[in-house]
């Protein structure tokens, strides 16, 4: 099964995921990437069973409101039971790093409001150290090439990715040469520079289920204890 394929299947065990949780007052909050796209395509189906979403992006928002269904404010509603994203990479501890598609803070915050994380990916993103993949960071602007000299005395390689502004006004810089033994120290302290919005590492606030699809199937992995 391709790349492509696995990342429906996800999709598709997270619609099962959901459905009981699912009440004509209940708000949902949904990611932003290709999984999270199929998620949509899927939830269609379903849009008369719950009130609506928060999105985590503005790309998400329109393609939810292309199938039908409302999109909420976050500062407008109550709770939300469950979000569903995708990850750039996930580790055994549900820990991730986010944020390929420049939306890590808004999705960064969907998750912190969230009574449950799904994280719906296929194989390629399981990894036993993150890292790999470039660590994104967003910054603002002017804050730019502080919070770079700041990465490199970390001994950090910092890239901006050019011509990408986020849906907050911002920029990114992606971290490579940067295996992360000890997300939760690290989140933190990137954090802590100042200039930096958040960066893409989801450590405190990890997943607390992974839907894993593989040509084997998809399965259901909870964060350990
Ligand atoms: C968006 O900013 C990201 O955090 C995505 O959730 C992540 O990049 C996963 O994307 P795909 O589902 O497209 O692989």
């Amino acid at each position: 099964m391709n790349q492509d394929a696995l990342k429906r299947e996800v999709a598709a065990a997270a619609i099962d995921e959901i459905r009981p949780l699912l009440a004509r007052d209940t708000v949902i909050g949904v990611g932003t990437g290709s999984t999270a796209n199929h998620f949509i395509d899927l939830l269609a189906e379903l849009r008369h069973d719950f009130q609506g979403a928060v999105a985590s992006s503005q790309a998400t928002a329109e393609r939810l409101k292309g199938h039908g269904i409302d999109v909420f404010e976050l500062n407008h509603v109550g709770s939300v039971p469950v979000y569903i994203d995708g990850a750039d990479e996930i580790n055994p501890h549900l820990e991730m790093i986010k944020g390929g598609g420049a939306a890590l803070t808004r999705e960064k915050i969907a998750a912190a409001c969230a009574e449950r994380f799904i994280c719906i990916a296929d194989v390629s993103k399981r990894v036993t150290v993150l890292g790999g993949f470039p660590l994104p960071i967003e910054v603002i602007p002017m804050a730019r090439s502080y919070v770079a000299r700041e990465l490199v005395k970390r001994g950090i390689t910092p890239v901006y990715r050019d011509g990408v502004v986020t849906d907050n006004g911002n920029q990114i810089l992606d971290c490579y040469d940067f295996l992360i033994e000890d997300p939760q120290r690290v989140e933190f302290d990137l954090n802590n520079i100042v200039g930096v919005v958040t960066n893409g590492l989801f450590a405190h606030r990890s997943a607390d289920v992974l839907l894993l699809g593989s040509d084997s199937g998809v399965e259901r992995l909870l964060r350990p204890e």
